[in-house]
């Protein structure tokens, strides 16, 4: 199958300014995304989601730095291109949506204006553009009396889909979604996974969807890759993950979904904090809080094997890619 995105052993770190030491953050994170296909990057809060989507984007804040890796958009390595290069290939290549759309969108021009700055495609005359801008606010569902509607007179939900608009206008091959219906009540949040299926098939599209929230993506998307503290530590179909979860981060992810319990009872969380990254636990990153834990798990760093067909980092497992 073609590639649209495909990250190799991406390396990611944390400048630190005090100390000019380094902190790696990604850890070698490695997926890909075919055509027309759609992934779900799911992990608790602080488990490198963003900055995997901001380094795909070329986006990476500047106290970060890529150490090692390549991340092929389209087949091209984002990470050896200049600036210039960058700008050119955002938006046409790939586009993103964010969690809280209201600050990416600038209050004091239109909707219609902000759409029509982004197109990219300098050949086009100003009536074609604006037919463009017209063509891709119907193609999220408005009419056109929303082209000249300020952001503030948008509720949430509109929002989100003037940011798919926007990200969609040079019908890009890849499209990022981080988080993006976190900040919408939940009827409005199903709306927008309904619209970026039917975007999916009409533009033809690739997704990223970032969650923290497996449940979301689950019916939705193509496969599942489950990220813990800077490493993809499965990776496989999205109904199989769901099914047949491997790694133990994963099934306590599932196990913690509202619909797996009784109502009454309290919410669950996974026991245990989130690790800090700049004080990791030896071995298994997961191990303080994995109820399988064995002695190896606190020694040495699970490598990648294959089980039913499923790509896990964890030693119950076994300790090398032959199953
Ligand atoms: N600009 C930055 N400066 C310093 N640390 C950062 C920066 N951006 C991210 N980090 C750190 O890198 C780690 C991963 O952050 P990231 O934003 O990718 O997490 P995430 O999985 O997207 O979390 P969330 O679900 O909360 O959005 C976190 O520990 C975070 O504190
Ligand atoms: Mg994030």
């Amino acid at each position: 199958m073609e590639k649209v995105l495909d990250v190799r052993e991406l390396k990611v770190a944390l400048r630190r300014d005090v100390h000019r030491s380094e902190t790696e953050i990604l850890k070698g994170v490695e997926f890909s995304i075919g055509k027309k296909e759609s992934l779900a990057l799911v992990g608790e809060s602080g488990s490198g989601k963003t900055l995997t989507a901001m380094t795909v984007m070329g986006l990476l804040p500047e106290n970060m730095s890529v150490k090692k890796g390549e991340v092929l958009l389209c087949g091209r390595d984002i990470l050896k291109m200049s600036q210039q290069e960058l700008r050119d290939v955002r938006g046409v290549k790939a586009g993103m949506i964010f969690q809280e759309p209201s600050s990416y969108l600038n209050p004091v021009f239109t909707a219609g204006n902000q759409i029509f700055e982004a197109i990219k495609d300098t050949s086009l005359s100003v009536k074609e553009k604006k037919k463009r801008c017209i063509d891709v606010l119907k193609d999220v569902g408005f009419t056109e009396d929303i082209y000249y509607r300020y952001p503030h007179q948008l509720s949430g939900g509109q929002q989100q889909r003037v940011m798919i608009a926007i990200a969609l206008v040079n019908n890009p091959s890849l499209l990022i979604a981080d988080e993006p219906t976190t900040a919408l009540d939940v009827t409005t949040a199903a709306g927008i996974i309904e619209l970026l299926k039917i975007l999916m098939e009409r533009y033809g599209l690739s997704l990223l969807f970032i969650t923290h929230d497996i449940s979301l993506v689950s019916n939705f998307v193509d496969k599942i890759a489950v990220m813990y503290a800077g490493r993809i530590v499965e990776i496989t179909d999205a109904k199989m993950t769901m099914d047949m979860p491997l790694h133990p981060y994963t099934e306590k992810l599932i196990a913690c979904l509202p619909e797996r319990y009784n109502s009454g009872e309290k919410i669950k969380t996974i026991e245990g904090s989130v690790p800090d990254f700049h004080n990791l636990p030896s071995g298994c990153p997961f191990h303080p809080r994995c109820p399988y834990v064995m002695e190896i798990c606190r020694k040495s760093e699970p490598p990648v094997v294959k089980k039913y067909g499923i790509l896990v980092r964890c030693f119950k497992y076994g300790m090398s890619m032959e199953t």
